[in-house]
This record gives structure tokens, sequence and C-alpha cells, in this order.
């Protein structure tokens, strides 16, 4: 549900924009229904159409283009892995691989408690520094050796109280 503060969070970012192209604002809306659902819904992305004046499709079109933008709930900690060409020459597949085996889940899917989305992800602009990951598609995280994506889980389990 879209609430008033969201709303009134939506108009601050229309504001940035002369008042005849509202729409320009539509990543900032859906940024901030991710940031406050975890997730973009159908019914999300009916409001922001209706707020920012566009059609349904055009919004929805936004949000498939972007792999950010999370088109069903994901675990607490969204881990998205690098695997385009350079870094599958440099180990990407490996570290999908590793995390899949060590969370029990295949690219794509979410653990059953809830806490780990494993995703690929596009290019993220540090080719050299692979495997390179994104944790929650805001902090970046490179040349992640198993090791390193042994300690980054424990280090994330351990901030929720669940060590093994
Ligand atoms: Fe992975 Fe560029 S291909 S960061």
């Amino acid at each position: 549900m879209i609430t008033e503060a969201t709303k009134e969070r939506f108009a601050r970012e229309v504001a940035k924009y002369p008042a005849d192209q509202k729409q320009s604002a539509v990543m900032a809306c859906l940024s901030i229904v991710q940031q406050e659902q975890g997730w973009v819904s159908p019914e999300s992305e009916a409001v922001i159409a209706e707020y920012l004046g566009m059609a349904e499709i055009a919004v929805h079109e936004v949000t498939t283009f972007y792999n950010m933008y999370n088109q069903r709930p994901v675990g607490k900690y969204k881990l998205g892995v690098c695997t385009n060409l350079p870094c599958q020459l440099r180990d990407g597949y490996k570290a999908l691989h590793h995390l899949e085996a060590r969370l029990g889940i295949k690219m794509g899917e979410t653990t059953a408690d809830g806490l780990f989305t494993l995703q690929q992800t596009e290019c993220l602009g540090s080719c050299a520094d692979s495997p390179v990951m994104l944790v929650n598609d805001r902090h970046m995280c490179s040349f992640m050796s198993n090791e390193k994506l042994d300690e980054l889980l424990e280090g994330l389990k351990a901030a929720e109280g669940k060590q093994e």
C-alpha cells in the first residue's frame, strides 16, 4: 500500500522537474517504493502511473528494464553476482555457484528463512575486480574468492544472530 507519507516523498522528487515532465521522476518513485516495501508490485506501479500521469505499461517498462528493481519479494539480503562475460572469464560463475552451494538455493531463489536472495547481475563496471557482487543493490564487494564469500555470509548471518 502506498501511504500519504510515500506520496510526499514522490512529490519531493517530482518537484525536481518541470511541471509538465512529472514522469521524469518515475525511477525515483520506483526506488522509493522498493526502499519501503522491498519490491515493486503491479499495484505500486499502478499508483505511480496514476500519480505521474503515465500509462501503467510505461511504468512497467521501466521496472522490467532495470534489473535492480525487484519484481517479486526478495530476501533481506539480495546478493547479485556479476556473470557478464569479463567476469565469467575471471571466476564470476565460480562465485555464483559457490553461493548456490553454501545457501542451498539456485540463482533467482530465496532461502527458506527469507534471509538471502541470489541473483545474477549485468556488468557492474568493475570487471578488473572480478568476481564482483552487490549486496542489496548498494554495497559493492570486489575480488570475492570463496573465502571472502564465506566471510560475507557469516558476517551477515552473525548480524542476524544466525551463526552456523
Ligand atoms: Fe562483471 Fe563488468 S563484467 S563487472
